[in-house]
């Protein structure tokens, strides 16, 4: 995917701040680190997470309401139900010490529809709670259980979410999550190779936080895994996230392939309507020589200066360092037209789904296959690219 716009040069940030900004009309500090923000758009409440703690903010960023989430005696191999109170976890047979462990927040996610705000931290394998907007100390648990480990069980490794539309009914949000694989060692492994890379999760009901599509007969769900043999050397590392007309993206860094210690930058795309993630598409995102994404935003209303109708992706990139993902300070910014990005992965699919092409190593079935159509003898394809409906 090339960019429609390149602005690049070694961006010395620090000579540009000659004086500071003025006109600031609030401040907020604290002495825990800050993970997470979102900003709920109907009441203008400012939530925020931090290792160890939540807040809630007012729109003045007047401190409103907090919540203290650790530290708590864990270990990140503990199975996901610890006793906070016992010095030890079971972990298989054996037991495994736990110690005051810190949690960093790795999901912070606006539910508007429901009025809910959906948090997830780094300890008990990345569990979650549901908690009411505006009233962050009423929530749920949802630690239990195997299918509630949905964020990175590690300060550092990422995980991005976000509530978009899903498939089980068009008017239903779901909670999408792209979480980086920490399952490294023999515990961890059997611990986190049941979660998905990447899942769209039910926000209300019984099942909360479980995939939002699930067929126990067909096995279709909307979530995707990779290799198993992969997933300890090729770690992908997800920026951001966003959704857009019918679709989500996922925007990544991770090896060009899985042999090599280059980094590309990839973008995800995923069809609300898609039940099976039948639709999941990563493309590689260039930005001439500049390989290592940093940030990106999507802009529903560009302008005319570019002279583009329709939104656009705005991302920077920096070059790294040979053969790492350690940024340099050369760095670039690139525009992309979300018409050709979806006209790409179109094109990509139908590729795949007439038998061209892979997938990669990194997937479960390497080769793109042909798909045909019982009924019509048709290839399947995504019928068109506002609509992202899949034809068979
Ligand atoms: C942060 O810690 C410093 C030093 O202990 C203290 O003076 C300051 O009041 C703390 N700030 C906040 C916001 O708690
Ligand atoms: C928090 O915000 C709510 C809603 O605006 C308000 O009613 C309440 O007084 C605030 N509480 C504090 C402690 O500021
Ligand atoms: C938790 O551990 C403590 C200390 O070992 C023990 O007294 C308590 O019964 C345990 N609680 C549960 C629910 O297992
Ligand atoms: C997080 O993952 C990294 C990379 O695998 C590892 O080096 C680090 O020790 C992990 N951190 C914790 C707290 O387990
Ligand atoms: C999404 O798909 C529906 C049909 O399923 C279509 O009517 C609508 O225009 C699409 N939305 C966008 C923003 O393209």
């Amino acid at each position: 995917m090339e960019p429609l716009l390149v602005l690049c040069g070694v961006l010395s940030i620090h000579s540009l701040l000659l004086q500071p900004v003025q006109g600031l009309v609030a401040t907020f500090t604290t002495n825990h680190t800050l993970n997470k923000l979102a900003v709920d758009p109907v009441s203008g409440m400012i939530y925020v997470g931090a290792t160890n703690q939540l807040y809630q903010l007012d729109s003045g960023l007047k401190l409103n309401d907090t919540d203290v989430t650790g530290p708590v005696m864990d270990n990140p191999s503990c199975l996901s139900v610890v006793n906070t109170s016992a010095s030890t976890c079971e972990v298989g047979s054996k037991a495994e010490l736990t110690k005051l462990t810190d949690n960093v927040n790795k999901i912070l996610a606006v539910d508007k529809r429901n009025g809910q705000l959906i948090t997830c931290g780094s300890i008990y394998q990345g569990g979650c709670e549901v908690r009411r907007l505006g009233d962050i100390t009423t929530f749920k648990q949802y630690r239990k259980n195997e299918k509630f480990r949905i964020a990175a069980n590690n300060a550092t490794m990422s995980t991005v979410a976000f509530v978009a539309l899903g498939a089980s009914d068009p008017e239903t949000d779901v909670l999408y999550v792209a979480t980086t694989y920490t399952g490294n060692s023999i515990e961890t492994q059997a611990l986190r190779k049941n979660i998905p890379a990447v899942s769209s999760r039910q926000l209300v009901g019984r099942n909360t936080l479980d995939y939002a599509f699930q067929d126990d007969i067909t096995g279709k769900s909307t979530k995707i895994y990779w290799n198993i043999e992969y997933r300890k050397t090729h770690i992908v590392d997800y920026v951001t996230g966003f959704s857009t007309g019918n679709f989500s993206y996922f925007m990544t860094v991770q090896q060009a392939d899985t042999r090599t210690d280059s980094y590309v930058s990839k973008i995800i795309q995923i069809c609300h309507s898609d039940r099976d993630y039948t639709s999941y598409v990563e493309m590689p995102l260039t930005c001439g020589d500049y390989n290592l994404l940093q940030a990106a935003t999507v802009v529903e209303t560009p302008g005319s200066t570019l002279q583009v109708t329709g939104a656009v992706v705005i991302a920077t990139f920096s070059q790294s360092e040979p053969n790492s993902k350690v940024p340099t300070s050369r760095s670039a910014i690139c525009v992309y037209t979300l018409s050709d990005i979806r006209q790409n992965f179109i094109d990509n699919l139908k590729h795949c789904y007439n038998g061209q092409g892979d997938y990669g190593k990194q997937f479960e079935s390497e080769a793109c296959t042909r798909r045909v159509s019982i009924l019509s003898g048709t290839t399947y394809a995504i019928s068109s690219e506002t609509t992202c409906t899949l034809v068979f």
